[in-house]
């Protein structure tokens, strides 16, 4: 179907309602950011008056799949999907497209066609790996500069944009280099694991300048181990990761971490207001709902962000 049938699709929807039934399928609870994208998901569902059908997929593809078949079983208006993985998602977009099911992409990419999903609203994934790494590039110590990176989820869209984009930032910069990468699969248990062998290799940490995190909670348990390793992060070992959450910031009040680029968990308001304009009267939106990607440092009043975040569901 072209991007025109599929419109004429959709726009048979258009109704004047909005959506009143939503099945939302949810990747896991990995991390804090996942918790308050749950939270905030649920929250923005009941103050408008929305059956929110919540799955929790437990970090695998395949429970996802199985939701948004069901949720095309049960005749929801529409379908929001955090997608753990960027790849093979077709079938099942295609299944939900062909019932006339418009589906709304939260807080990561697919490689699917364009013409599968109404929309997606997240972050340029990109971007933030770039943006923590010109952080690096502006604030290495003098001198060579040897990172380790924990990334996120093999497979998974943040996973992939954020290396990406660290080394579209670091490149031509010949005083840093990534020593050593691996997954802590976006868990706080993950990055502490990972860390320590990353210091055990690196001469009890000795050798390493910064830690790259694709999340703040891989940061967090990073910095756990770096303590138990009698090293002292922020100082003697950089951090910088992405999320912003209240811990990372508590971390920066107490010197241990140095920087976070934020995302927020707030997808769900703008993914139900273009439901609703889609619904009311077809207004189509565009592909791509981007949302910011601000740098937090140890000089943005750290405490104060973290009593800001603390109450909203992380
Ligand atoms: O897709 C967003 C990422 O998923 C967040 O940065 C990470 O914390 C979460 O698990």
């Amino acid at each position: 179907m072209n991007k025109f049938m599929l419109s004429a699709a959709f726009a048979a929807l258009s109704t004047g309602a909005t959506a009143q039934t939503v099945g939302f399928s949810q990747i896991g609870s990995e991390s804090g950011w996942r918790a308050a994208e749950t939270t905030v998901t649920r929250q923005e569902a009941e103050a408008r008056g929305i059956d929110l059908r919540f799955s929790d997929a437990q970090q695998r593809q395949e429970n996802q799949i199985a939701a948004v078949r069901s949720f095309v079983a049960q005749g929801v208006d529409a379908i929001l999907l955090a997608p753990v993985v960027a790849t093979g998602w077709d079938s099942v977009l295609e299944e939900a497209k062909e019932a006339e099911i418009p589906v709304v992409l939260l807080d990561r990419r697919v490689d699917s066609s364009e013409d599968l999903y109404l929309t997606a609203v997240r972050s340029d994934l990109v971007h933030e790996g770039e943006v923590a790494g010109q952080w690096l590039v502006d604030n290495k110590p003098d001198g060579d500069c040897r990172v380790v990176e924990l990334q996120g989820t093999t497979g998974s869209s943040p996973a992939i944009d954020r290396a990406t984009g660290f080394r579209n930032a670091i490149e031509g910069n010949d005083e840093i280099e990534i020593a050593r990468s691996q997954t802590g699969d976006f868990t706080r248990s993950g990055g502490k694991e990972v860390m320590e062998s990353f210091l055990q290799a690196e001469g009890g940490g000795e050798n390493i300048c910064a830690l790259y995190a694709h999340n703040d909670d891989m940061a967090i348990g990073a910095i756990q181990a770096i303590k138990e390793a009698g090293i002292d992060p922020g100082d003697d070992i950089l951090i910088v990761s992405i999320d912003a959450v209240p811990d990372i910031f508590l971390a920066m009040a107490e010197g241990d971490a140095n920087a976070t680029v934020e995302l927020t968990p707030n997808m769900a308001g703008p993914a139900f207001d273009a439901l609703d304009a889609y619904m009311a009267d077809g207004t189509e939106p565009e592909k791509f709902i981007q949302t910011e990607s601000a740098l937090y440092t140890q000089d943005d009043d750290p405490m104060a962000e973290y009593e800001a975040r603390k109450d909203l569901g992380y």
